[in-house]
């Protein structure tokens, strides 16, 4: 039985706030045996004190900053979420020399780099493992398990409200408005599921993945970034009849010295480890230069499995504040090198509503051939009005792409540019 004790304070008691006073309530002997604290639950803050809610919670306040000026308060938990007024409450914490938790992907992948260097400054800690993925852990092993390698790429499958629309279109043949409305019945999507369908979601997570990965500057609006609101249920039958599935992924990739991020559906091998990951959970994939590749799957989300992160990152906070040993620096020098967009070098899918005539095919291929894009594979599908061609090309950089496709655009054999996505993840 551990003497000692430490509190924490808690910004925000929704999803992830509960589940975080859940496991401290029932979790505290494992806790304290683990930390070498009893960690006792401090002062909580909410928007609305008068709402019902269905745990006791003693210490409730509406007033946050009763939390990050509390002198007794050792530990503050942000999860409000948003930027402001979470920033300045997670300032004045880091200010009065508290360490704090954080699972707001948003603000790290935004303002990390000014909140990170405040804690380095003030010798006090900023965690925040459920940022990205919720409940799998992704931020300890690459910062700490993979400090000994050099990561080559990481491709995450990081919003479980697309992947559990695009697993609905794949597995039911849904469109889809209908796979949306479904996942909004079941509240994995909000009412205004933007974040999540436009990528915006994905796209925070890649720059905190980016940043860690490779050392490097990267924030959210770094990150190239399309949604999965253009996919079809033709392209995911399309795919599927050449041996791929359709994901939404956010990529980190490093090479000559330059970092591209990016978020965008793409056409994975059902081979791939990725491929197998449905319904609405998460994945990283991690390709390291010694270790070869890894995966971590899990919960990305929910009340108790981001729980796990955030108090496994207080664990971690409590154990050096007993051991009193100084927090690693968050703010290591970093490196911005971010490569263009356009001169990304991936393979695509491309599918063409075509004339059904002779030398559609020829010219098609020299529209192609004409920017340096090589054709891997080429099927024929339907005839008359519905003929179309679908084509997978060999890696080709971004730019000479966009050049064919404008080319294509303009050949009087072609009728459309119906979709065109890129392949990750190898050969189908
Ligand atoms: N939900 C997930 O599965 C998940 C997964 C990974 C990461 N995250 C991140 O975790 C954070 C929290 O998400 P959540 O889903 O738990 O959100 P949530 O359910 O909306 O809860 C937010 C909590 O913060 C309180 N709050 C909001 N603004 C406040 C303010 N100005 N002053 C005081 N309290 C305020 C709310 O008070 P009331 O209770 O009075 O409304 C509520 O208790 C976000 O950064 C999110 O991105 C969530």
């Amino acid at each position: 039985m551990t003497a000692r004790s430490l509190t924490v304070g808690l910004l925000g008691c929704g999803t992830v706030g509960s589940g975080v006073v859940r496991l401290l309530r029932d979790h505290c002997e494992e806790l304290a045996a683990r930390s070498g604290a009893r960690l006792e639950l401090g002062p909580v803050a909410v928007r609305n004190v008068a709402r019902d809610r269905e745990l006791d919670v003693p210490r409730l306040t509406g007033d946050p900053s009763a939390v990050v000026d509390d002198p007794d308060v050792d530990i503050v938990v942000e999860v409000m979420g948003g930027i402001e007024p979470a920033r300045g409450l997670i300032r004045a914490a880091l200010d009065n020399g508290k360490s704090v938790v954080t699972a707001n992907k948003e603000l790290v992948a935004t303002l990390g780099a000014e909140l990170f260097a405040l804690a380095a400054q003030r010798g006090v800690r900023l965690e925040y493992e459920a940022a990205v993925a919720g409940g799998i852990p992704i931020i300890k092993p690459l910062r700490e398990s993979l400090a000994g390698d050099r990561v080559r790429r990481v491709l995450g499958i990081l919003n479980g409200t697309t992947n559990y629309i695009l697993t609905r279109m794949t597995e039911d043949g849904m469109d889809f408005g209908a796979a949306l409305g479904e996942a909004q019945r079941l509240g994995y999507a909000e009412r205004d599921p933007a974040a999540d369908i436009e990528g915006y979601d994905a796209a925070a997570k890649a720059a905190i993945l980016a940043s860690l990965a490779f050392d490097a500057d990267v924030v959210a609006g770094d990150v190239y970034r399309e949604g999965i609101t253009r996919v079809t249920a033709t392209d995911i039958a399309h795919a599927r009849r050449m041996g791929y599935v359709i994901k939404l992924l956010g990529i980190a990739e490093a090479s000559d010295g330059a970092v591209g991020v990016r978020v965008h559906p793409a056409l994975v091998p059902v081979s791939h480890p990725l491929a197998s990951v449905r319904e609405s959970f998460n994945a990283v994939f991690v390709e390291g230069e010694a270790v070869g590749d890894l995966m971590f799957y899990g919960r990305g989300a929910g009340s108790l499995p981001t729980a796990s992160a955030v108090v496994g990152d207080v664990v971690t906070v409590a154990r050096g504040l007993l051991s009193g040993e100084r927090p690693p620096d968050g703010a290591v020098a970093r490196t911005r090198c971010l490569r263009p967009f356009d001169e990304t070098t991936v393979q695509y899918y491309v599918l063409l509503d075509v004339a059904d005539e002779p030398g559609v095919l020829a010219a098609v291929a020299a529209a192609f051939g004409g920017h340096a894009v090589s054709i891997k594979s080429v099927w024929q599908e339907g005839s008359g009005d519905s003929a179309q061609l679908l084509l997978i090309t060999h890696a080709a950089r971004e730019r000479n792409v966009q050049a064919t496709l404008h080319d294509l655009r303009v050949l009087p054999s072609v009728r459309d540019v119906a979709s065109v996505m890129r392949v990750e993840g190898g050969e189908a």
